[in-house]
């Protein structure tokens, strides 16, 4: 087996696709960001990158609040239509249906239809070339539990309902998950 090179902006790289909203319950906005990480569990954080160009990263700056919601397979339509229109133009939530729900921190709302919503709270932020990174203190996550076999165990998860859109940089196709192959922290003690 041989290997190949490429420039870094053709990496291919798989990603689960999120829902970032800003603003408030009356006037809000939904940016599709694929390029989410957790950061910190102590304290809880995540970061996301935001291009500079688009609405949504002014938003996040003066308001200091954002809402990640994790999308799921069934609303790849949806999701695709907030990553290619801007709240400049278009109100997102009118176009494509979505219900807010309001947050129990923070004023901007959580996506009822989004199978996982995340609170957060913005404590840094850094601009590199076009774009802005941005930290979130998690202050609350929510699940549906039609999603869940146990409501108190996020890890019992019923993957056919969670059904978590992926999207696979570099090539800019969807995919849905494989089956389960194995438990982390565990199967590599199988090796011999
Ligand atoms: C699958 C997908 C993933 C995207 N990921 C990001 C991302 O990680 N960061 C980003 O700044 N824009 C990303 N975009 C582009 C923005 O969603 C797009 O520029 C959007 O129109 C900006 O909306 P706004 O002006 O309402 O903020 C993505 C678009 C798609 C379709």
């Amino acid at each position: 087996m041989s290997k190949t090179s490429f420039e870094p902006q053709k990496i291919l790289f798989p990603m689960p696709v999120s829902l970032v909203v800003t603003g408030n319950m009356e006037k809000s906005n939904i940016v599709t960001i694929a390029w989410v990480t957790l950061l910190t569990s102590a304290p809880p954080t995540l970061g996301i990158s935001v291009g500079t160009k688009g609405f949504s990263g002014n938003e996040i700056l003066n308001n200091k609040h954002f809402t990640v919601n994790i999308a799921s397979a069934d609303i790849m339509v949806e999701a695709d239509f907030c990553g290619i229109n801007s709240g400049k133009d278009v109100d997102k939530f009118q176009r494509t249906g979505f219900t807010k729900l309001p947050s129990k921190h923070i004023p901007s709302p959580i996506i009822k239809e989004c199978p996982l919503n995340i609170e957060c709270e913005l404590v840094e932020s850094s601009i590199v070339g076009r774009t802005n990174h941005f930290v979130g203190k998690i202050l609350q996550v929510h699940m549906d539990t039609d999603k869940l076999k146990d409501t108190e165990k996020p890890g019992s998860y019923i993957p056919e309902a969670m059904n978590p859109l992926i999207y696979m940089g570099g090539a800019r196709e969807y995919r849905t998950l494989g089956e389960k192959i194995g438990d982390a922290y565990s199967i590599g003690k199988n090796l011999k």
